[in-house]
This record gives structure tokens, sequence and C-alpha cells, in this order.
């Protein structure tokens, strides 16, 4: 697997997480009682939507015909990229008010829970199944700190993405989707002139994705890596273009009536009132098991522009908070999420590919057997996400939001640039 400690090291993850101070020990503030233990456990995510609640339903399915004796408690809130659930797991994390596990992305998103000892080591529960040697070191070392382990990841997302009805093209024309962000906007202003929407958005979220995938087509993987490390200037001319691009892409969406969710913006794509929509692949899902398209057919998809050959990944991790009720039950639901029969029950119906490098290949079919393909070739390259948490940590993350809802209303690409570069450093 090409995710190497040299990849995160790259990316800044690794500097970023070794320089933390080590956790407190949590065990001991831990509720559970042990010999009582084992019977409930409450799981925290935002899988509720359409090609979201399908994966997660399955996993606790096979998570139920193994522990038949544990109740499962489904504590998911609505919301994609979990806007809305983050900030209720905030509030009931302060209130120590901990579900049994809650789900983070692995890479600077874990970081403030663990800098704050909310989250406890996992790491024995790595040898007990033997998981280390089972998941790419890479992806390890976006979960550890000072050789402790923090979380189980479940599997790996691919964001830069984009959608699109191969019928739509067909009508307009367009012999094939974009390969440049420039060929983007040509195609663009062809799409508009026909009364057709471009490119589909939907809430702040989905703007940043659209943000990450723009900046990384347009300066390639190692300025766009230097991004989130301090090595590319985001005030030097190179990214300000970038950033013109973005806002140049943008007035060619539909952003003054944006979609809510994720879900509603790529239903403009399926009824053919926009052509494409940039969104990661949890959108195979909606499509190919939600919708029950058909891949290549009905819909189909290819790299964002400028892109191709790169994996931004992001990857979904269950926690052991600190504070939980029932820790036997917990670790139960940690050892689903590790193990061969939960990760290849939940990414066919998900949309992702399985965290674990020895899951049955046979169960990742159409778009999931490229993604498999891709993910594992030695070629590919991978760079981390920025609105799904590997690169940034939240405060920046947050910095970030509050400077991009004001960019795509004032379009100054050089004063966006200027906040995002200020706040790397306040947030640090
Ligand atoms: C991401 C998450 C994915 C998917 C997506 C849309 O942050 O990692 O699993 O849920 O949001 O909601």
């Amino acid at each position: 697997m090409r995710l190497s400690r040299k990849g995160l090291v790259a990316l800044g993850l690794v500097a970023a997480l070794g320089a933390l101070p080590a956790c407190s020990s949590s065990a001991n503030k831990d509720k559970s009682s042990g010999k009582d233990g084992g019977k409930k456990v409450e799981v925290f995510s935002w899988w509720t939507g359409p090609g979201e609640q399908e994966g997660l339903d399955a996993m606790v399915a096979d998570f139920k015909k193994n522990n038949p004796g544990i109740e499962f408690v489904n504590a998911a809130v609505s919301g994609g990229a979990g806007t809305n659930a983050k900030a209720i797991l905030a509030n009931r994390l302060q209130a120590n008010d901990a579900p049994g596990s809650y789900q983070r992305h692995a890479g600077l998103e874990l970081q403030d829970d663990i800098k704050a000892g909310k989250v406890q080591d996992v790491t024995y529960l790595y040898e007990q199944e033997g998981w280390k040697s089972k998941l790419p070191k890479g992806l390890l070392d976006a979960i550890t700190i000072d050789s402790k382990i923090y979380a189980v990841p479940v599997n790996i997302h691919r964001a830069n993405l984009m959608w699109f009805q191969p019928k739509t093209l067909q009508t307009l024309g367009i012999s094939a989707p974009p390969k440049t962000w420039s060929e983007f906007l040509t195609q663009a202003e062809q799409i508009k002139g026909k009364g057709k929407t471009a490119l589909s958005i939907g809430p702040g979220w989905t703007q940043k994705h659209l943000l990450e995938t723009v900046l990384l087509g347009e300066l390639g993987t190692d300025a766009y890596t230097g991004l989130w490390n301090g090595k590319t200037d985001w005030k030097s001319a190179q990214v300000i273009a970038a950033l013109d691009t973005y806002k140049k892409v943008l007035s060619y969406s539909d952003i003054g009536s944006a979609a809510a969710d994720w879900q509603p913006a790529i239903d403009k794509v399926l009824d053919g009132s926009a052509v494409y929509n940039v969104m990661g692949d949890w959108a195979d899902a909606y499509l190919g098991r939600s919708k029950k398209l058909k891949f290549q057919t009905d819909y189909n998809v290819v790299a964002s522009p400028g892109s191709d050959g790169v994996y931004d990944f992001l990857s979904d991790s269950f926690t052991l908070p600190v504070g939980v009720k029932d820790k036997a039950a917990s670790e139960k639901w940690l050892k689903e999420c590790g193990s061969v029969s939960g990760q290849d029950a939940f990414n066919p119906q998900k949309g992702s590919v399985p965290a674990r490098t020895d899951a049955d290949k046979s169960k990742y079919t159409d778009y999931l057997a490229t993604a498999l393909k891709t993910w594992q070739d030695p070629s590919t390259k991978i760079v981390g996400s920025l609105a799904h948490g590997v690169v940034a940590n939240n405060a920046w993350n947050a910095e970030i939001d509050t400077a991009l809802g004001l960019f795509v209303q004032d379009k100054d690409s050089a004063k966006f640039a200027n906040a995002v570069a200020k706040s790397y450093t306040s947030t640090k």
C-alpha cells in the first residue's frame, strides 16, 4: 500500500501528530464495571441519509449476528460530512455524556480529542486482534501518537471524483468529461449556453470539498500537500491563481440555489438539470445502491479535473471514548469495525474500500473494483482531504470555514489566502 510513513510525513501528519504531548492515561477514568459490561453499545455517527445508512445497517447486522447479547443503539445524527453531528457530539463530550463509540476521521481531526484526553488508547485491541499487520502503515501512523493507537479505521474513501450521467453528455454533444479545470471552464460556458448548470453544489462543506479538488488539480500533489504543512505559501501567485480558478468554477455552479446536502445536489445531475457534481465515493453508494442505477450506463465517474492517478483519501474510524459506560460492549463494536467480516459488510454498501489489506476483493464490483485497484496501485499518489479531517486540525478547519464563507461572497482571493495563512499559524 502506498500510504507510507514517508507519504504522511509529506502530508505533515506525522510531524504534527508526533509533536503532541502524551495523552494522560484514561483507563482509570473508565466507568465500565468489566464484570457487568457487554450489554449495550451506543454508536454515534452521521450515517442516516440514503447512501450512508445502508453501510452502517450492514455492519450493524453483522455485529448483531456476532454479538446476539448486546443491544445496539444507533445515535446517528443526520447531515453530510457530520456538520450537525460534530456539534452535538462536542456538547455530549463536554457534558461527560460520551457514547459507547463515535466516528472520527483518521488524521488531524482526531488530534484535538487525543490532546484533550477524550479518547482511550486501544493499542491492546490491535495486539489482541493482530490488526497492526493488516492495515497500511501510513494509515496506522495517522491514528497513532507516541506509539499509542486511538481509533479503529473501517474504510478508505476517495474525495477527488466528478460524477455525471453519460446520457446528459451525449445530449449536449460533449465527448468526454474535462481532464483539467481549464477544460471544465470551456465546457461550462457551452453548457450554460444550452441552459443547464455545469456543476451542482450543496452546503458549505461541499464548497470546501470542491475547493480542495480545485487546489489539487491546479497545484499538483506536492504543492497541494505543502498547503497543509506550511511548505506552500498560500499568498504565492500560484495559489492565488488556483483560487481565481475556484471562483470561476463556482460561477458556473448553482451556488445561488445550493442544495441542502450532497444527495439533493447529485439529484440535479440525475434529473439532467446539472451536468457534473464533485463528491467523494459515498456518491457511488447513493447512485448504485440506494437509487439502484447502473454504473457506467446510468451514471459514471472520473477523477476530478487535473487529479488523475491521485487518491485524495479520508478514513472513517471509531473510537473508545473516555468515560464510556459499557466498555466491554464498546470493545466488541470496535472489534467488529476492525474485522474482515465487518469491513466487507460495510464497505460494499458504503462506497468505500476496506482499510484492511486482506479483505475479500470479490465483494468489490463496478466502481469499487476500480477504486480498490487504484488504491492498491503502487504508482497512485496519496494526498489527504481537507474537508474530511485528514490534513488540518479542527481549529484551523473552523477558521477556513469562516474565511471560505466570506470568500464565496466577496470573491477576494488574496483576502482569503491571507486569512488561511494567518490562521495556520495561530491554530498550530
Ligand atoms: C464524510 C465521511 C463519509 C461520508 C461523507 C458524507 O466526512 O467520511 O463517510 O459520510 O462525509 O456524509
